[in-house]
């Protein structure tokens, strides 16, 4: 957890000082409006030669692309920017978030699961961080979800892929949702949701599409902090399909409106 906080700083500090020198989009992936900027490059491998210095024999996974693989049963799971969108506007919501994670087909999609982790919103100089069994700290401070227990009265975030389609079908679950909730918050970075979630700043969270290097360290951040995390139906695993992440009665409220 240590070695993910302090790298997680160093290099949130870091992308922070290049973006006052001006950004610009270096390249687009799944569509014209998911980019990519020089930053996240240059995070990924200030974050890829961190962890090669510190724990040289675990694998590396990484949003752009890298993928070392290691002889450890540790993969480290890494988003050198999450939420590169506010990056590009400067607007105060992007993190580096960083995950220890092990096998575990049970838990996530992926069937991986986080046992160390941080995210470091270099903005707001919030750093998260958390490790299995030890609870949810935010800058030192303990974290505990929210007490909200009705779904009505619940503040919920959510966010948005990058495709035409997979908006469209998002728009379309939307409009189910926010009928049935006090409001909805789409802040652009999934990793600073799962954490607002364990802040209790956010009652609940739901999204279709996140990616391993978007949930992974704040879903054990979050339900270090007592936050629940599921899939769209009751045995579904949480993960790309549909994660969803709340105290458990919004958690379980949430998927019961999501699964219909
Ligand atoms: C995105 C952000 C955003 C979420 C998208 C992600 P990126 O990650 O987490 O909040 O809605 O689904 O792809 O592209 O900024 O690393």
């Amino acid at each position: 957890m240590e070695i993910a906080a302090d790298i997680a700083e160093e290099v949130g500090t870091e992308i922070m000082r290049l973006r006052t020198e001006g950004v610009d989009v270096a390249a687009t992936k799944s569509s014209l409006t998911d980019v990519v900027t020089e930053s996240d490059r240059l995070a990924e491998n200030l974050i890829f030669e961190r962890l090669r210095a510190s724990r040289p024999n675990d694998a590396i996974l990484g949003e752009e692309g890298t993928r070392y693989p290691g002889t450890t049963e540790i993969t480290w799971v890494i988003d050198p920017i999450d939420g590169t969108v506010n990056y590009l506007y400067d607007l105060v919501a992007y993190c580096v978030s960083i995950a220890a994670c092990v096998n575990d087909e049970t838990a996530y999609s992926d069937g991986k699961r986080a046992v160390a982790a941080a995210v470091f919103n270099p903005k707001t100089n919030e750093l998260f961080k958390a490790s299995t069994g030890n609870g949810a700290f935010l800058n030192g401070d303990p974290l505990s979800v929210s007490k909200e227990t009705v779904l009505a009265k619940a503040l919920i975030g959510t966010g948005f892929g990058y495709t035409a389609e997979r908006r469209l079908e998002q728009h379309r679950i939307l409009g189910k949702v926010i009928a049935r909730v006090r409001d909805i918050r789409r802040i652009g970075t999934a990793a600073y949701d799962l954490c607002l979630v364990a802040s209790g700043r956010l009652d609940g969270y739901f999204e279709k599409g996140i990616k391993p290097w978007d949930w992974a360290a704040g879903a054990l951040i979050a339900t270090e902090a007592g936050a629940l995390t599921l899939g769209q139906k009751e045995d579904d695993p949480a993960g790309e399909d549909f994660f969803i992440a709340g105290p458990p009665i919004i958690a379980h409220e949430l998927q019961a409106l999501l699964a219909q």
